[in-house]
C-alpha cells in the first residue's frame, strides 16, 4: 500500500478553495512584502498562542537567530540546549559566534533531561534553549525555575510544537520567547519558508521587528544590524486559511497518535512515545524506538510505508560541531537514542486504514 510520509496533497486539495482564493488576492494587490494578510495573520497567532506579540518571520532558522540577536547574545556567550535536534537550533548558536554547551535528553520524551542543567552553567551562560521534540515541550517550568536562579534568558524551541501545551498553557508562551517554524510538514505549516516568534516584552518585541527588516526603525533608518528576515505576504495569506483549521486538525492529530500508541501496545519490539500528564503533543513526528531499526525501516519502506529517521547523528556528533570538541560517548542517550528512533507516517489525513497497515507491517 503506497502511501506519503505527510498528506500534504490531500490537505491542499480540502482547503483548495479558500486558498486559491487567498493567494489570488495576494498577487492582484501585487503587496507581496508585509501587508494586510501579515497584519492579519501576527493578530491571529498572538491569539492563538495568547502572548501579547506574535511577530512573523522568514523560517524557523531566522526565528531562533532573530530570539538570540534580540538578546545580544555574542562571541563567547555560552547556550545552553540538547545535541538531540534539527542542526538549526545549535547552527543559530553558533552563526553569532556564540557557543552552544549540550546537555543530554532523557529516553521518556528526549527533551533536554533538565536535571543536568545546571552542572552545565557558568559565568558565560546567556541563556537556556529547550529544544520541545517532536510535538511535546520539556518540563519548562523547572527550566524557567532554573534560569530565574541563575538569571537567565529561555528561548523555546517551538519549531515542532506549535498548538501543544504545557499546564494548560501553549507552547511558544513558556518562555522569555517562543520561536516556532511553518516549513510545510510542520503541524501548522505554509507553502515554503515561514516562522514566528512570541513573547510579551514591547522592547524585545519591537527591536524583533526592526532586526528582521535590516534593523529598520524608519524608512531607511538603521538602528541595528539586522537581518532580511520577513514572512512574504503569500504565505501569510496562506496561514491564515490553515490556522482556521489548526484546530481540527491537531484533534485528529492527537486521535491518530494515540490509536498508533494503542495498536502498538503489545508490540515488544518497539516502544512508542510516552506523553506526559501535564503536557500535549501535536505529534509533529510520531517516532518510536526499535530494538531493529534499521531492518525494520528496510521492511517498511519495501512495503510501501515511507519512514524518516529524526535524527540519525547528534549534533556533538556532526562534523560541522568538530570545533566544540565533544567525543563519542559524551551524550549516551542522545547517542542510544539516534540509533533506534524511527519515525512513522503522521498527518490528521492519515486513514485508518493506512495505519492499520503500517501496524500490521511492522508486527509482521
Ligand atoms: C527543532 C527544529 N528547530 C529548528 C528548525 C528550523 O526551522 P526552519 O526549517 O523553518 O528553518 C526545525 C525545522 O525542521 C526544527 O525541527
Amino acid at each position: 500500500m503506497k502511501m506519503p510520509f505527510v498528506d500534504l496533497k490531500i490537505q491542499y486539495e480540502t482547503y483548495k478553495k479558500e486558498i486559491d482564493k487567498e493567494v489570488i488576492s495576494v498577487m492582484e494587490s501585487t503587496q507581496f512584502i508585509f501587508g494586510p494578510q501579515v497584519v492579519k495573520l501576527e493578530n491571529s497567532l498572538a491569539k492563538f498562542i495568547n502572548t501579547k506579540h506574535a511577530i512573523s518571520c522568514s523560517s524557523g532558522t531566522d526565528a531562533l537567530i532573530l530570539s538570540l540577536l534580540v538578546l545580544d547574545i555574542k562571541l563567547g556567550d555560552e547556550i545552553i540546549t540538547t545535541p538531540f535536534t534539527f542542526i538549526a537550533t545549535a547552527e543559530a548558536i553558533s552563526f553569532l559566534g556564540a557557543t552552544p554547551v549540550f546537555v543530554d535528553i532523557c529516553d521518556t520524551d528526549y527533551n533536554i533531561n533538565c536535571s543536568k542543567i545546571e552542572e552545565k552553567i557558568t559565568s558565560k551562560t546567556k541563556a537556556i534553549l529547550p529544544v520541545s521534540l517532536y510535538g511535546q515541550t520539556s518540563n519548562m517550568e523547572k527550566i524557567n525555575k532554573i534560569a530565574d536562579k541563575y538569571k537567565l534568558f529561555v528561548i523555546e524551541d517551538a519549531c515542532q510544537s506549535f498548538g501543544a501545551e504545557f499546564k494548560n498553557k501553549k507552547s511558544c508562551n513558556l518562555s522569555t520567547i517562543g520561536c516556532t517554524s511553518f516549513f510545510p510538514s510542520k503541524p501548522l505549516g505554509c507553502y515554503g519558508d515561514g516562522g514566528a516568534l512570541f513573547c510579551h516584552d514591547d522592547t524585545i518585541a519591537k527591536k524583533i521587528r526592526a532586526i528582521l527588516n535590516h534593523g529598520q526603525i524608519k524608512r531607511y533608518e538603521h538602528k541595528y544590524i539586522g537581518i532580511n528576515g520577513r514572512m512574504d505576504a503569500l504565505q501569510a495569506a496562506i496561514l491564515n486559511v490553515k490556522l482556521n483549521h489548526f484546530e481540527d486538525e491537531i484533534k485528529k492529530r492527537v486521535k491518530i497518535g494515540v490509536r498508533y500508541s494503542e495498536l502498538l501496545k503489545n508490540c515488544e519490539e518497539v516502544k512508542t512515545p510516552s506523553i506526559f500528564k501535564d503536557r500535549t503533543s501535536v505529534y509533529a513526528q510520531y517516532s518510536i524506538l526499535c530494538k531493529n531499526r534499521d531492518a525494520l525501516n528496510k521492511k517498511l519502506n519495501s512495503a510501501g510505508v515511507p519512514t524518516a529517521i529524526h535524527y540519525p547523528i547528534p549534533l556533538h556528533l556532526q562534523e560541522a560541531f568538530e570545533y566544540l570538541g565533544y567525543k563519542k560517548g559524551d551524550f549516551p542517550v542522545s547517542e542510544r537514542v539516534a540509533k533506534s528512533i524511527l519515525s512513522l507516517p503522521m498527518s490528521p489525513f492519515l486513514t485508518q486504514e493506512q495505519q492499520n497497515f503500517i501496524v500490521e507491517t511492522i508486527e509482521k
